[in-house]
């Protein structure tokens, strides 16, 4: 898996206005001229923001998703976006689960698993995160976590399909503000458990999931987490909101990579 592509990806979150988005993407295309094509970059905004944004990215082969979905194709669901609303906007993913998502809207393993077929569904790549909470690390059942979370979002996804997938592995306590980034071995550790799994679970199809890394990533630790053979990419916030930080983590990444 190590001779593909690094992938590098941002969710935005609920952190820019529309027209800090479009500078963001315009400094963005500007950095990415200066890369090789060893890097492979998307980046996921608020809802409103997707169409300019996908307008703006054309032709600079940098994906475009969506922080979440509902898995039902209509109904009577005040609030919600649905697979068919997205797939007609031919976005290239979809973020599915992130910790924010399961600890303020109660999403659990079960709804990500709908999303993630529904997503398949409709061409839609699953970005499917997981990650266990500082109560599994403290009781040292985070493997457990993360083995039941994974095997419960993949439920149904067939071996064909699952080529398509791809995982965050973002340890709860290491998100955000508050978040402390992880030890480079214990992401090692975790990255190398949920390989096993993939493989457990689809065989040689497993080894080509890619496995991204997220959580506090940034200037001083990214490069500790590249280090590690299933660690196919990173998945970043703050770091990737500021351009110059993204940039150094970029140019970086493509020189000694
Ligand atoms: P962070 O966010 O890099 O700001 O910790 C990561 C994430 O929530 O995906």
């Amino acid at each position: 898996m190590k001779n593909q592509n690094i992938l590098i990806g941002t969710n935005w979150k609920m952190t820019k206005n529309l027209k800090e988005g479009r500078e963001y993407v315009e400094k963005l295309l500007e950095v990415k001229k200066g890369l090789t094509s060893k890097i492979d970059l998307f980046i996921i905004p608020s809802f409103p923001h997707l169409i300019p944004i996908k307008q703006d990215l054309e032709g600079s082969g940098v994906k475009l998703g969506a922080q979440t979905m509902h898995w039902e194709d209509s109904g009577a669901y005040t609030g919600e976006v649905s697979p068919s609303m997205l797939s007609e906007l031919e976005l290239d993913l979809i973020e599915l689960g992130h910790s924010e998502r399961r600890q303020y809207y109660n999403e659990n393993d079960i709804d990500v698993n709908k999303k993630a077929l529904a997503a398949i569904r409709h061409q839609l790549q699953p970005l499917i995160c997981i990650g266990e909470d500082h109560l599994d690390k403290d009781n040292e059942v985070g493997k457990e976590r993360l083995r039941e979370q994974l095997k419960i979002a993949l439920k149904g996804v067939r071996k064909e399909d699952v080529k398509n997938v791809m995982i965050a592995y973002e340890p709860v306590w290491a998100i955000g503000e508050n978040g402390v980034p992880a030890e480079p071995n214990y992401v090692a550790e975790q990255h190398h458990n949920i390989r096993a799994l993939l493989v457990e679970l689809y065989e040689e199809f497993g080894e080509e999931i890619p496995i991204l890394y997220g959580g506090s990533v940034n200037l001083n630790n990214f490069e500790d987490y590249l280090k590690s053979d299933n660690v196919n990419g990173l998945f970043i916030g703050r770091a990737a909101w500021d351009m110059t930080s993204f940039k150094e983590i970029l140019y970086t990444i493509d020189k000694n990579y």
